[in-house]
């Protein structure tokens, strides 16, 4: 099992929206409970959890930079952005660990514009369409990382 290792889990815009954002897709589960659960997962997997949520495109950039030397993996949920922004890509592609890329609903199975993710481009694996437990696929999916690397 995994120790000790450090896991940056982002969360991009409106993601601070859920349980009231189109509960039809997204479900009725808060970003505050989806972390208090992932907290718990994290314990459990013996990982080091830090958990945040932006709505700025920058803050986000900022943040993937400040990885480079604060985390051993990253799973991001970069929302909209991740049809969108080509400097999300350009930060994620200065890390040199493992990204996950997460979304709650099947972006596939929705809209066209969906359908394209710069973060897919750089991303170790993708866990879409699992809803609020896709969070907690990603920490299982992390610790089967670091078991590999071990
Ligand atoms: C999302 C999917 C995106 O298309 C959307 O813009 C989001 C949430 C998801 O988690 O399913 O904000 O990333």
């Amino acid at each position: 099992m995994a120790t000790n290792k450090r896991i940056l889990i982002l969360n991009g815009p409106n993601l601070n929206m859920l349980g009231v954002r189109e509960p039809d897709i997204y479900g009725s589960t808060t970003l505050e409970e989806i972390e208090k659960t992932v907290r718990a997962t994290a314990t459990k997997l013996g990982l080091e959890l830090t958990f945040q949520q932006t709505n700025l495109e920058g803050e986000l950039v900022s943040w993937i930079q400040n990885a480079r030397s604060q985390t051993d993996i990253i799973v991001i949920n970069a929302g909209a952005f991740s049809h969108t922004s080509i400097a999300i890509l350009d930060a994620l592609k200065l890390l040199e660990i493992p990204i996950i890329e997460l979304h709650l609903s099947n972006i596939f199975a929705r809209e066209e514009f969906r359908h394209n993710s710069y973060i897919s481009k750089c991303a170790t694996g993708v866990i879409c369409g699992f809803g609020a437990a896709g969070y907690n696929l990603a920490l299982e999916a992390a610790a089967q990382i670091f078991s590999e690397q071990d």
